[in-house]
Order: C-alpha cells, then sequence, then structure tokens
C-alpha cells in the first residue's frame, strides 16, 4: 500500500522545504507540491510538523557479555525504544571477547538479532585479539557485509588489543577499503590508576573517573590517529569525551589523517558530578570513557556545529541497579554503561537545536546523514531522496514532556536523564514504509529489521567529506 506523508516541512542535511513525499512499497517514490494520494493510501497529515530522514545510532551494545554480566536489553527491546525515539537504524558493537572465537561470535551476535528487531541494522565487527585465523575470518565478515571494524585501546585481557594487533588490524582495513572505529584510553595507565586508587582505600564510583583522566584518552585518541597515519587506514573515534582528546582528532585531521568523530549524547550534557553521588546513585552514570568535567561540554557542542565533531551516537548500554552493584566494593567492577537510544534524538533536538548550540542541519547530518554516509548506507539511508529506504520520522515540535524510567522501552530500571525535559517527539515513524511508531508508542511489526549489507570501499566514495 502506497503511503503520502502530506504538508510537513521536510528537514534534512542541506535545508527545510515544505514538501509531500508519497512512499510506493519500501523507498520514496516522489517528492513535491500537491501529491495526490493513490487510492487506497494512507494519508499522514504532517502539516506543521518537520519531517526528518530515520536517524541513525551508529554505536549500540545490545547483545553484550561484559563486566560479569550481559547488557539489559534485547534486539526486541532496543529496537522499539529506539523507533519511538526516531532512530529507525542502528549499528550494534559486535563483540566477543579476546578468549573467543570471531567468527563464532560474528554468527552469534547476528543469530541474536535475526527476526527480533523491529528496525534496521547493521553491525560493527570488533577485533579483540590477531592470531593466524583472524584476518581470513576478516575477510569472510567483510564479504558477509559487515563492513566496518572495532577496536579496543582499553579493557586490558578482555576486548583490549596491543599496538602489534592494532597495526595487523589498521593494515587488513586499509587493504580492504574498510572503516576502523577505535575506543582510545589507553588499557596499561587505566589498569595502573585503578590498582594504585584501590590501594588506597579509594572503592566508590567518584573514582572512576580519576582512573581514567583526560590525558589517558588524548594518548589513546592521538595514538590512534599515528597508526592511522603509518597505515594509510580510515578510522573512527567513539565516544570521544573531551578536550584534550579532541585536540588529538582535530590536530590529526588537519595533518590529513583520514580520522572521524563520534562523541556521545551523554558526554554533551552529562557530567562527573553525577557518578561522584554516593552509592548507587553514582554508579548508574559509570561509563567509559568517563563522564567528565562539565568544563568540557561548550568545546563538544561548538565542535558539533563546526563539523570537527562528526557524529552523534549514543553508546546505549543498559545495566540495572542491581548489576551496577556488581561494583560495589570496587569501581572497576562497576559495569560501564549508559543507555541512551531511546533519547538521543529528543534531547539533542531539545538541548542542541531549541538551545541555539546546533543547526537543524547539523543535527540532521550528524545524527543521521553523516552517520550513513560514514558507514556505506547512503542515500539509501539518511536522506530524504527518490529511491531512498522511506525511513522517515515526523516530528511534533510542539510536544512537551519529560524523561522518565517508568515510561521507557529501554530494559531498564533507571534513566540517566530522569525528570530531564523534551521539547518535541516523534509523532510518527516508519521504517521502509511501514508505520512502526506513533506518539511515544510501538505500534508496528517485531520482526520488521533487517540486517543490511554494506559493501568494503563505501567511504572512499564521494559521499564521505
Ligand atoms: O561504558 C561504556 N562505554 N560501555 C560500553 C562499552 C564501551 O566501551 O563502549
Ligand atoms: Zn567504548
Ligand atoms: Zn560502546
Amino acid at each position: 500500500m502506497a503511503l503520502l506523508i502530506k504538508g510537513g516541512e521536510i528537514v534534512t542535511a542541506e535545508g527545510r522545504s515544505r514538501a509531500d513525499i508519497l512512499v510506493e512499497g519500501e523507498k520514496i517514490a516522489a517528492i513535491g507540491a500537491g501529491i495526490a494520494a493513490p487510492v487506497g493510501a494512507e494519508v499522514i497529515d504532517a502539516s506543521g510538523k518537520l519531517v526528518f530522514p530515520g536517524f541513525i545510532d551508529p554505536h549500540v551494545h545490545i547483545h553484550l557479555p561484559f563486566m560479569a554480566t550481559f547488557a539489559k536489553d534485547t534486539h526486541e527491546t532496543a529496537s522499539r525504544a529506539a523507533l519511538v525515539g526516531g532512530t529507525t537504524t542502528f549499528i550494534e558493537m559486535c563483540c566477543p571477547s579476546r578468549s573467543e572465537d570471531a567468527l563464532e561470535g560474528y554468527e552469534l551476535w547476528k543469530q541474536k538479532a535475526a527476526g527480533k528487531s523491529a528496525c534496521d541494522y547493521a553491525f560493527h565487527m570488533a577485533v579483540t585479539r590477531w592470531d593466524e585465523k583472524t584476518e581470513a575470518q576478516l575477510r569472510e565478515i567483510v564479504r558477509d557485509g559487515t563492513a566496518s571494524f572495532k577496536i579496543f585501546l582499553s579493557y586490558k585481557n578482555f576486548f583490549g588489543v596491543t599496538d602489534e594487533e592494532l597495526f595487523h588490524t589498521l593494515q587488513l582495513a586499509a587493504e580492504l577499503g574498510v572503516i576502523t572505529t577505535a575506543h582510545c584510553e589507553n588499557a596499561e595507565l587505566v589498569s595502573q590508576l585503578q590498582q594504585e586508587l584501590l590501594a588506597a582505600g579509594k572503592i566508590g564510583p567518584e573514582w572512576h573517573e580519576p582512573s581514567r583522566p583526560e590525558i589517558v584518552e588524548a594518548e589513546g585518541t592521538n595514538r590512534f590517529a599515528t597508526f592511522l597515519e603509518a597505515t594509510g587506514a580510515a578510522g573512527y573515534v567513539v565516544h570521544l569525551s573531551c578536550t584534550p582528546a579532541l585536540a588529538m582528532a582535530v590536530a590529526a585531521k588537519r595533518r590529513g589523517v583520514r580520522l572521524w568523530v563520534e562523541s556521545v549524547l551523554p558526554h554533551f550534557l552529562l557530567d562527573k558530578s553525577l557518578a561522584e553521588q554516593a552509592g548507587t546513585e553514582g554508579m548508574k552514570y559509570v561509563m567509559s570513557p568517563p563522564l567528565r568535567d562539565k568544563k568540557n561540554q561548550p568545546a563538544l557542542w561548538e565542535a558539533l556545529a563546526s563539523g570537527a565533531i562528526d557524529t552523534v551516537g549514543t553508546d546505549h548500554c543498559p545495566f540495572d541497579v542491581e548489576q551496577k552493584l556488581l561494583g560495589e566494593k570496587a569501581f572497576p567492577q562497576i559495569p560501564n554503561g549508559i543507555p541512551g537510544i531511546e533519547d538521543r534524538v529528543n534531547l539533542m533536538w531539545t538541548y542542541g537545536v531549541k538551545r541555539g548550540q546546533l543547526s537543524e542541519q547539523r543535527f540532521v547530518d550528524a545524527l543521521s546523514t553523516q552517520p550513513a554516509k560514514l558507514f556505506g548506507l547512503y542515500p539509501r539511508k539518511g536522506a530524504i531522496q527518490v529511491g531512498s529506504d522511506a525511513d522517515l520520522v515526523v516530528y511534533d515540535t510542539e510536544y512537551r514532556g519529560k524523561i522518565s524510567a517508568a515510561l521507557q522501552l529501554t530494559n531498564n530500571d533507571y534513566n540517566g536523564f530522569e525528570g530531564w525535559e523534551i521539547q518535541g517527539r516523534p509523532a510518527v515513524v516508519t521504517v521502509r514504509g511501514k508505520v512502526q511508531a506513533r506518539d511515544g508508542k510501538f505500534i508496528g511489526e517485531q520482526a520488521r529489521g533487517q540486517l543490511l549489507r554494506r559493501e568494503p570501499q563505501y567511504f572512499r566514495s564521494s559521499h564521505v567529506g
């Protein structure tokens, strides 16, 4: 059945214009003024509303065995949460640990998601060790359509790789033409500082940030950029949190390193004072890189506005209070992670665009178009163009509400943004032409989501700039 979205203001990374959008099957078939509804078409009145391309979260964790437990969401819960918040595609980190086989891990992650996700999805393949099998396995995974890697320079002995392993991974990535995403913190420094703090009896969540200070992230960012420069590979720093790391990334970009930068929702809005609260309140805000001193935030917003920070993800990674208590006696054991997949669009709209820190165009670009371009999904995703997938968000800018764990679809017993006001919310969300969410409710098909295949070499195309 056809779908006609009538009378909305279309807002893309390029501009804003009033037009109707006709969807036939799964694709956008026409865009223009006064399009007549085909017989039997479903008509959505978007007058007074904005219409965005479906938002893409480039960094989420759903199936994640980590820190003696598992992240709480399933693909059912996370995808419904994504959709009510306007995210129509997410890219999940496929993270087998160092002691697991990469290919078996990849198959497991695919199996966990298959037939369960209500929105479209893809994976970044984590490379957590390099042995005689790794190269052939990664070639196979890339041939299967998972054309981006993930590297952790932190989490020693679990996900973390050595410099030698980083080098081999980037050499292969350069040859295959895939981009490598990286968690940039110096694993050895974190480990040593954690031990020092614990030995001094400093065991609470307030010591998490001092165990991973800004210089530790700046070193990781600079090292990653240096390895990119030496190998000619393309890279993407995930969840950048602070000005010293930003300075390293910007310097690398300036000297021509093919480096892109993501920051995530918590780092724009939350700060380390929250993790300094006593007991479980503080533990809720433990993630890595840690929430920082608030003084970093103006620089992150400016970098986002200027494009020095390319994208905004969430690093969605829910652990409930009982799980956080695993670290009650020693902060390094607090499961690291804060959820956000449901709230990224509304919070970045409210505290970015409405507060004048971000133009509408950069908002769409950073939350949809750039992730699509960088990860091989453009112009199928991240665009409102004839022939693009009809992933559309009809956005109600008049909506007023408050974030609350009691109402969320994310499978967790708290929300780090509890009580935060939002000034806007998706009214209608479509995935390939099918209405999946309306006014904060999931109303669609649970198994609608598809695993998106991506071709290697895509980021060499003229789309990425
Ligand atoms: O604290 C975080 N970020 N948890 C998820 C794992 C990671 O490092 O991305
Ligand atoms: Zn990370
Ligand atoms: Zn992450």
